[in-house]
């Protein structure tokens, strides 16, 4: 038996990167899996590569800072699968800038999509797990949100945020029996960090008591913890997947 066995699974921004990863390791332990992303094409290729696995996998196209299509995505979960067991709050973008040259629309840009987009599908996920009286949450806010990191004024705002909203709904929804957590991963490897020039990487990496930047395996497998039922009492947690950096 795997540890989400038969569950059923949203996962924003799981076209790639960690999202994607989270997909498979929840598929992997026998999870249904509805994707939500942006980008419908490199949707379709998640979804191709998990089938191809055996895991039950739908897609959605989905911008999470629009309310009814993240209702869609929920009510989609819903109709195939007659419940929403999990509901992982992954997708972000970076509009990095000094303060001197961020715009205002990189701004609000980032806000929308971390905060407001975590917002949404937390809202949304909410309304079926209280008539469940289950459900587990996990939100991706990011060790930034913890130290904040400069040209991130915008991100580390937002992902603070996150763990604001968690802590309060976690306190708002637990005696419906619906837990709600947050992942701040460090460094890790995805296309978001990719295009990082490479003397800043080998910087960052120096500051790591592990030395060495994390994996999406590594968070995904934080979220599997959260979402199953190894982690009944835990709630309105932070779980820092960062090999120690920034403790
Ligand atoms: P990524 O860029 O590889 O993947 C992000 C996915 O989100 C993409 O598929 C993109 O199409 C989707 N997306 C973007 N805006 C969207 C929207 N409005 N609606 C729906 N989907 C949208 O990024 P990565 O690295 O996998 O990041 C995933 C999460 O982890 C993000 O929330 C990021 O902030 C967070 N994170 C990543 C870290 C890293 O080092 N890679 C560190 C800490 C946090």
């Amino acid at each position: 038996m795997g540890l989400l066995e038969g569950r059923a699974a949203v996962v924003t921004g799981a076209a790639q990167g960690i999202g994607l990863e989270i997909a498979r390791v929840f598929a992997a332990q026998g999870a249904r899996i509805v994707l939500g992303d942006l980008n419908a094409e490199a949707l379709e290729k998640a979804a191709a590569e998990l089938a191809a696995t055996g895991a039950t996998v739908q897609t959605v196209p989905c911008d999470v800072t629009d309310a009814g299509q993240v209702d869609a995505l929920i009510r989609a979960c819903v109709d195939a699968h007659g419940a929403l067991d999990v509901m992982v709050n992954n997708a972000g973008i970076t509009r990095d800038a000094t303060l001197r040259r961020m715009s205002e629309q990189d701004f609000d840009t980032v806000i929308d999509v971390h905060l407001k987009g975590t917002w949404l599908g937390l809202r949304a996920a909410s309304l079926v797990m209280r008539e469940q009286r289950r459900g587990a949450v996990v939100n991706i806010s990011s060790l930034s949100g913890k130290i904040g990191n400069p040209g991130q004024t915008n991100y580390s705002a937002a992902k603070a945020g996150v763990v604001g909203m968690t802590k309060a709904a976690a306190k708002e929804l637990g005696h419906l029996g619906i837990r709600v957590n947050a992942i701040q991963p460090g460094l890790i490897r995805t296309p978001l960090t990719e295009a990082m020039r490479a003397d800043i990487w080998a910087a960052k990496e120096s500051e790591i008591p592990l030395q060495r930047a994390g994996t999406a395996v590594e968070v995904a497998n934080g979220a599997l913890f959260l979402a199953s039922d190894l982690a009944d009492y835990v709630t309105g947690a932070v779980l820092e997947i960062t090999g120690g950096r920034g403790i």
